[in-house]
């Protein structure tokens, strides 16, 4: 998926496998089995105050999938011409999001946990923090 020419129509929610147990359910995830990458870092979120508005760039090369492991948050997705808001709500969802698409979370519920699985290590140079440049790349 090309940052240029990538758009929210690439990014989708994925139902992850869910193992029934009598006492809890399980999702077990591996990279590229379940996911379209491999899984180079996890990371989550977690004691997000009230009102907390998270994200606000987008990504060259990075691919994420964004999971409500618990509670609810809405993801803004926009790749320079449209825009969509997925509401992740249930831990056997994710949302797939290519590189070259501007993210922001918001409305994050009391207790919410934002688990993300990402195809890369953690690399600043990765970002794009500029809202202005983010068009400049998808030639807006
Ligand atoms: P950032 O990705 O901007 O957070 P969010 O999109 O959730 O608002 O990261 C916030 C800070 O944390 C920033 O200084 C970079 C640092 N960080 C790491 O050091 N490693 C990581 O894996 C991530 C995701 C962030």
């Amino acid at each position: 998926m090309h940052l240029t020419t990538s758009s929210i129509a690439d990014c989708k929610i994925i139902e992850l496998p869910k193992i029934h147990n009598y006492s809890g359910n399980i999702t077990s995830l591996a990279g590229k089995v379940d996911l379209p990458f491999d899984i180079q870092r996890v990371y989550y979120l977690y004691d997000i105050p009230g009102g907390a508005h998270r994200g606000g760039h987008a990504h060259r090369d990075l691919h994420q999938l964004i999971v409500a492991a618990s509670g609810s948050f809405d993801v803004l997705i926009n790749d320079g011409n449209h825009k969509r808001v997925v509401q992740l709500n249930q831990p056997y969802n994710g949302l797939l999001i290519v590189p070259g698409i501007w993210r922001e979370l918001i409305h994050f519920s009391s207790g919410a946990i934002c688990l993300v699985l990402a195809s890369h290590k953690y690399d600043k140079d990765d970002y794009i923090r500029s809202y202005d440049t983010f068009l400049k790349f998808k030639n807006k």
